[in-house]
């Protein structure tokens, strides 16, 4: 009774054999396997079919001005992108969305901007020096190169995703009355990966303490884990690789003039604490926030602008007195999961990732997860970071860093509450979210960038119908007047009135108006709206209230300030 076939089933079909079933129970086993075999793979359908959607958001971003290879004409510099003409405009979006609402929406939140180059003890203070390190393992015959940790945690994703498609056909098979508690605290197959699963979740998390870097070893060898392309285990040993970017500053290539490209940019507002709080007289709890440059070099860079070498942070350090952290912890996860929602990119699209193991200086944290083409993955980070960093500085620079709290009368070293998002991902979350193609009811396919209105690089844009009768001076007279409150392009009469309504649906542009040859004598124009692909005559005077509303950041502000009133 061996039924094989490409998924394994000779080993279930074997096991069927032993245990002597009975032939009814075969046959169902063998439509069980069938169904088996479909699902899986419709799963792999759905990998490839998220993968050829990345690929797709990829080139358009090339395509259309978001985002190019650095230094393209060269072949490109592996993890390092530049921004186009529409891709800054969208980035600058995001930022000033971000600034505004940590300085317009709270009184005690001021900005700073720090330096990328800091005093080299910055960074031994901050810890990066001696523990800012990635365990890196080479293979031998691909020459490829990994970071250990994400080789084993791809394999306990493994025993999780052998465990979760276990319940998943269960719920199928029992439909209501399936009872998830019980099935897994007795079905064999589950309870033997999740103790594979946790045997191995064990053996990391004690490994990665240190970390042992032999154990780490031990532990790719002992669970079989293969190169994804060269298929061997042909592994070196675990080393560790520091991912800071190091130079010289100055004339003199020593030691001495060692200096780093800082890999965070809260240690710029760490030092700068003391500066702040007492020129701008800063009472506590208050916060200073930054966007900035980091660099890191990564191990493994990949998943486009996901993760980077030269990147961006913005980031807000949260100052509060000693025993209040936890009570503005729960407020700047709330705080922060709010200003993600407004954008209106689908709750279910978020979740929160509480880590269970902390960093030595955090007592709590959590990550702000976003639902990508490849997965859930981390957008924010926010970090109860105790008074670590301040008292780090103290002691390495020498320097009080105290606060001296006039209503209890004494001085200390305040703590500190972080929350820190890449610019790059949140980016990507946009691009990944509102790369949409459509087929219309003429057959043709349209591929538009729902973006958010008031993220989008343009929010309008003045096409003339055609070169005669003055419609071009007419537009540009609209273009004029708008552009003053939203970023306005005018739309070459050159092409046809569709690709150039295309054009613009691919670039996210919310709204188009059109100048006809009716406008001269109306003062009327067509208004056309990206999602719905509506249009509506409306007078060229009501242009800007409708418009502005809906494309302003202070619209967002106004959403998210309303949530986060009652925290
Ligand atoms: N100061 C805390 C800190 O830097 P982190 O979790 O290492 O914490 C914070 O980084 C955020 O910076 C991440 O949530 C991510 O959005 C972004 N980030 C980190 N490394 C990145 C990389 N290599 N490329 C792009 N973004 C990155």
């Amino acid at each position: 009774m061996v039924c094989s076939d490409s998924y394994g089933f000779t080993r279930y079909s074997l096991m069927l054999a032993k245990e002597r079933v009975s032939c009814r129970f075969y046959k169902k086993s063998c439509i069980f396997a069938a169904k088996f075999r479909k699902n899986r793979k419709q799963s792999k359908f759905k990998i490839k079919m998220a993968e050829d959607v990345f690929k797709k958001i990829v080139s358009h971003c090339k395509e259309y001005g978001f985002v190019f290879p650095s230094s393209e004409i060269y072949d490109g510099l592996a993890a390092v992108y530049d921004y186009g003409q529409n891709g800054v405009e969208l980035k600058n979006n995001i930022k000033q969305y971000w600034w505004q609402s940590m300085v317009l929406l709270h009184e005690n939140i001021v900005g700073l901007d720090a330096s990328i180059f800091m005093h080299p003890t910055t960074w031994k203070a901050s810890g990066h020096v001696d523990a800012f390190n990635d365990p890196l393992i080479d293979n031998r015959d691909s020459k490829k190169r990994y970071r250990a940790d994400n080789l084993i945690e791809d394999q306990i994703g493994k025993y999780e995703e052998k465990i979760a498609k276990e319940v998943a056909k269960a719920a199928k098979r029992f439909g209501d009355k399936f009872d998830e508690a019980q099935f897994r605290a007795t079905n064999p197959r589950v309870l033997e990966n999740q103790k594979k699963r946790d045997e191995l979740h064990a053996r990391y998390t004690e490994a990665m303490q240190g970390p042992d870097l032999a154990a780490l070893k031990q532990i790719i060898l002992d669970e079989g884990i293969v190169d994804p392309i060269s298929g061997t285990k042909n592994w070196t040993d675990v080393r560790q690789f520091n991912l800071m970017f190091s130079t010289e500053m100055g004339s003199l290539s020593d030691a001495t003039n060692k200096i780093y490209l800082r890999p965070e940019t809260a240690q710029g507002i760490f030092v700068n604490y003391l500066n702040v709080q007492k020129t701008g007289r800063m009472k506590l709890p208050f916060g200073i926030c930054q966007i900035g440059k980091a660099f890191r070099n990564e191990i493994v860079a990949r998943q486009f602008v996901f993760r980077m070498r030269e990147f961006e942070q913005m980031e807000m350090q949260f100052f509060c007195q000693p025993g209040t952290e936890m009570k503005w912890f729960e407020y700047w996860k709330k705080a922060r999961l709010a200003w993600h929602k407004a954008l209106g990119m689908g709750d279910e699209n978020y979740r929160y990732h509480d880590h269970e193991k902390l960093a030595h200086y955090a007592n709590a944290a959590t990550d702000i997860e976003f639902h990508l083409p490849f997965g859930f993955k981390e957008v924010e980070g926010i970090h109860s970071r105790t008074d670590f960093d301040l008292s780090q500085h103290e002691k390495f620079s020498g320097r009080s860093i105290k606060y001296f709290d006039p209503e209890r009368n004494e001085s200390y070293v305040p703590y500190d509450v972080e929350t820190s998002i890449g610019v790059d991902r949140m980016f990507l979350s946009v691009m990944c979210h509102s790369y949409t193609e459509e087929t219309l009811e003429n057959g043709e396919t349209r591929v538009v960038l729902k973006l958010p209105e008031a993220l989008a690089p343009v929010k309008c844009a003045v096409f003339p119908l055609d070169k005669k009768d003055g419609l071009p001076e007419l537009a540009h007279e609209i273009v004029d007047n708008l552009k003053f409150h939203f970023n306005t392009h005018y739309g070459d009469p050159k092409d046809s009135i569709g690709k150039r309504y295309r054009r613009q649906d691919a670039v996210g542009t919310p709204f188009c108006v059109t100048v006809d040859h009716e406008t001269p004598k109306d003062h009327k124009v067509t208004l056309r709206f990206r999602d719905t692909m509506e249009q509506e005559r409306v007078d060229i005077d009501q242009l800007r209230s409708i418009i502005e509303d809906r494309v302003s950041i202070t619209s967002l502000l106004k959403k998210v300030a309303n949530e986060i009133k009652n925290y």
